[in-house]
């Protein structure tokens, strides 16, 4: 029988959400490898610890979804960390330099199937997974769901004209600004519950996501603060967005 509290990180097969897994592994938890391609999560939970497991889990897909929470209910019966992790920029061909994403990402030019699919994860993926994840954390002792946001999303840091964000104005941004809207109002519903709901941006990032872009930062970095908000004791904050070095402005 399973003793350990449970986390479960969406997209966790690399990147960022792979590093968060590890480290949550290292702090006691039993991991479930949240992936989208069962075969890669299974490679990815050997490299996150002995007790860790692929989880195959696709949150665009209602059915992956609903499965991924039948089978935690059957095996483990609870959830103590649910980290919302997975994201995508935009359908990109993969090797495409930054700077031709961000031009191609901008609102006055993308097509708006292409926004569909990128808030059908980042944002609907989120509520979705949130939603089935609820029974289960509720019966944790203490909840705690972490969703992997981006300063880019902040509308204040946007709010000033020197503000270096205001490069980041493209529908990967919106998707993220939306995402605060989405962690600020189920941390509000759950207020009164053991459950805490906070966003965490990791910072620039050498991934798959970033295209290893010249400048960014390690995926040891990039998981602090999302590994810091697993682990808030009863008296840490809810509904709040910040980052390694401290709050963050909506
Ligand atoms: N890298 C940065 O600079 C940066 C900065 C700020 C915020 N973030 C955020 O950090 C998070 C992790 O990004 P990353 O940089 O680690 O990117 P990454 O290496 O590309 O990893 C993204 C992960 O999300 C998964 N994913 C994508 N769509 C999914 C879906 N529909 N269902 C389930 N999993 C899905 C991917 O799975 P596959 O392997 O199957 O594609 C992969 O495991 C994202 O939310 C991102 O927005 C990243």
């Amino acid at each position: 029988m399973n003793i350990k509290p449970v986390a479960l990180v969406s997209g966790a097969n690399k990147g960022i959400g792979l590093q968060i897994a590890k480290e949550l592994a290292s702090k006691g938890f039993k991991v479930l490898v949240g992936t989208r391609k069962l075969d890669l999560g299974v490679v990815a939970a050997r490299s996150v610890g002995a007790e860790a497991e692929a989880i195959q889990l696709d949150v665009t897909d209602h059915a992956s979804i609903a499965a991924a929470a039948r089978q935690i209910e059957d095996t483990l019966g609870r959830l103590d960390v649910l980290v919302n992790n997975a994201g995508i920029s935009r359908p990109i061909q993969p090797g495409t330099p930054i700077e031709e994403m961000r031009d191609a990402d901008k609102v006055s030019r993308v097509s708006v199937a292409d926004m569909r699919v990128v808030f059908e994860t980042n944002v609907f993926g989120v509520v979705a997974v949130t939603q089935a994840m609820l029974p289960l954390l509720r019966r944790a002792p203490a909840g705690r769901i972490v969703n992997i946001s981006s300063a880019g999303g902040s509308l204040a840091l946007k709010g000033n004209p020197s503000e270096y964000s205001r490069q980041y104005v493209g529908v990967y941004q919106t998707s993220k600004t939306a995402l605060n809207a989405v962690t600020q109002a189920f941390a509000i519903e759950l207020e009164e519950t053991n459950i805490k709901v906070n966003a965490a941006c990791p910072g620039f990032t050498a991934t798959d996501l970033s295209n290893y872009a010249p400048g960014a930062g390690s995926v040891e970095d990039a998981a602090r603060e999302p590994v810091r908000l697993a682990l808030l004791d009863a008296n840490g904050p809810t509904g709040t967005f910040s980052n390694a070095d401290g709050p963050l402005p909506w």
